[in-house]
């Protein structure tokens, strides 16, 4: 071997470890979210009671598992449906679209997202427009007379089912 040849070999090896070295720790960093795992967890939202049957109320919702930068997109929020004084849906405030709040319309018994026109019914199913799904629904358990909800991971908008 030539040391022409010899330079050569040992640039691409020198250039390939510092690749890695660099490389290797920004990958990981990159990708780590994908394979956390939160664990679940079931945060109260205020008493069973004021979830009435028949109503259907915005609470207020926390994220207790944020990414460190999420900020204000921490701060969200559901829809509580009283089937019954002990039955209740929790419904993401999120359209199963592309993510838009939807909002809850009394007078009609439909949630309606103002983005691309998507129609729930008051159960969370699609009633009309682009939403490929329902609405996501949470895990729910009552504790003490208060309302608790799961704090589980859910899929992206638009994606498919967890
Ligand atoms: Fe709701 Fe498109 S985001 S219909």
């Amino acid at each position: 071997m030539d040391r022409r040849t010899f330079l050569s070999r040992v640039t691409i090896a020198l250039s390939g470890a510092i690749a890695g070295l660099v490389g290797v720790p920004i990958v990981g960093y990159l990708i780590a979210p994908l394979f956390e795992r939160e664990p679940d967890a079931y945060v109260p939202v205020g008493d069973a009671s004021r979830f009435g049957a028949g109503t259907t109320t915005l609470v207020q919702f926390d994220d207790p598992s944020p990414l460190a930068w999420a900020g204000q997109t921490a701060k969200t929020a559901l829809w509580v449906r009283g089937v019954s004084a002990t039955s209740f849906q929790v419904f993401n405030v999120n359209c199963t679209h592309l993510g838009c709040p939807v909002d809850w319309r009394a007078g009609a018994n439909l949630f309606l997202c103002p983005c691309h026109g998507g129609v729930y019914y008051e159960d969370g199913t699609v009633a009309g427009g682009p939403p490929p799904r329902r609405l996501f629904e949470r895990e729910w358990r009552v504790s003490g007379g208060v309302l608790f909800v799961k704090t589980q991971r859910l899929p992206t908008p638009g994606g498919s089912s967890p």
